[in-house]
């Protein structure tokens, strides 16, 4: 999956991002788990997440950032070629997440897929949309997950740590818009350790049935976490620095790494392999815990919408997840995207 700098290559022209209005600080899981703030900050970071309302679902939320980027980009909905959505907790078994999205916002003309990545999921699938989008498709590319109805309330070695939300990114082909041209992507997956991160039940391995439904078993995620952390330090760090060396470049040239946010501990110590202060290390973990897939996407609407992204500037995205998988890719910001979103 990996294509080299083109001035003809692929580039995310505009940006959108959607979290629910909902907050949800440590302190008031401490209602549903026996937890706390202190825990829960000192180990991830985290100080808040946002939970989507009863009517809300991961089309829903998927829908809403497509409009903003669309809306940012000021491209109309029938001139996209691909509506790719990367979600582990889509709308419904079957058909893809996408159908909706598309029929949503009127993108009558897309081809309608999702992709299950992991948290690495959408950038795994930028390097998808940057394909297609170097053949002259217009794509767009959107990382949704409505974790909050998808996992299990009383577990809290998981439940706390994640966040509900979308983002979105117009990728077109390099001769059409500036932006953020895709200058490096790399993907891969290592599925010998597809058991340390997932959702087991309810699929056709493990049918649901009125017993594994009554254990609690339909919303559980299995995570091993220590062993989650140390895979994800080492395979963003290798990620990273593959990414840059297909670049033909050192992390001296990258004004920000953008990472998934999983985890500031993570983030931390990604940047601490990487020899990168933290401070260049993008994060709003804080603010919105992991939301999967969804994170990057809004993350570069964050900085973007704070001004931290200037034309010139490289920037470095590297992501993990369950499969276990990662991603990783150099930005070239030929011109700041616009973007829409209401992230405060
Ligand atoms: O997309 C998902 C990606 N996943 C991740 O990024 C997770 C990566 N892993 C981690 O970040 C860390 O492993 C965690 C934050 C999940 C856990 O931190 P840890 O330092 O590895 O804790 P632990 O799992 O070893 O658990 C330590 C203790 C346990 O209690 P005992 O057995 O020592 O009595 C847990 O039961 O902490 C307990 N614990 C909690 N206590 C208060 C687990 N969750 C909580 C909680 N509040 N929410």
């Amino acid at each position: 999956m990996t294509q080299p700098a083109a001035a003809d290559g692929a580039v995310i022209a505009a940006l959108g991002a959607y979290v629910p209005s909902r907050r949800m600080t440590n302190a008031d899981w401490g209602q549903y788990v026996d937890t706390s703030d202190e825990w829960i900050r000192s180990r991830t970071g985290i100080e808040e997440r946002r939970m989507a309302a009863d009517d809300e679902s991961t089309a829903t939320l998927a829908t809403r950032a497509a409009e903003r980027c669309l809306a940012a980009g000021k491209f109309p909905a029938d001139r996209i070629r691909w509506v790719l959505v990367s979600t582990d907790t889509p709308e419904m078994w079957n058909p893809a997440t996408a159908c909706f999205v598309q029929a949503a916002i009127g993108a009558v003309n897309a081809v309608a897929l999702d992709v299950t990545g992991g948290c690495a999921g959408f950038v795994a699938a930028l390097g998808l949309a940057e394909a297609r989008a170097r053949l002259g498709d217009p794509v767009l590319l959107i990382g949704c997950e409505l974790l909050s109805k998808a996992m299990d309330w009383s577990d809290r070695s998981t439940a706390v740590l994640f966040g509900d939300g979308a983002g979105a990114a117009l990728v077109l082909p390099g001769s059409e818009a500036e932006g953020l041209a895709v200058t490096s992507l790399i993907a891969g997956t290592d599925g010998r350790d597809a058991d340390i991160l997932g959702k087991p039940y309810g699929g056709t391995k493990n049918p649901l049935t009125a017993e594994l439904v009554a254990a609690g078993h339909h919303h559980k995620i299995v995570m091993h976490g220590q062993y989650v952390f140390r895979n994800a330090v080492v395979h963003m760090t290798d990620a990273a620095h593959e990414a840059l060396g297909r670049a033909g470049l050192t992390l001296a040239d990258i004004a920000w790494v953008v990472p998934h946010q999983a985890n500031q501990r993570i983030l931390d110590a990604v940047a601490e392999r990487l020899k990168v202060e933290a401070v260049k290390v993008y994060s709003n973990v804080a603010r919105f815990a992991n939301t999967g897939s969804a994170s990057i996407g809004i993350a570069l609407v964050e900085a973007i919408q704070r001004g931290l992204i200037e034309q010139g500037q490289r920037l470095l995205t590297v992501a993990f997840g369950s499969g276990f998988s990662w991603a990783a890719g150099v930005l070239t910001c030929t011109a700041v995207p616009p973007v829409e979103a209401d992230l405060g």
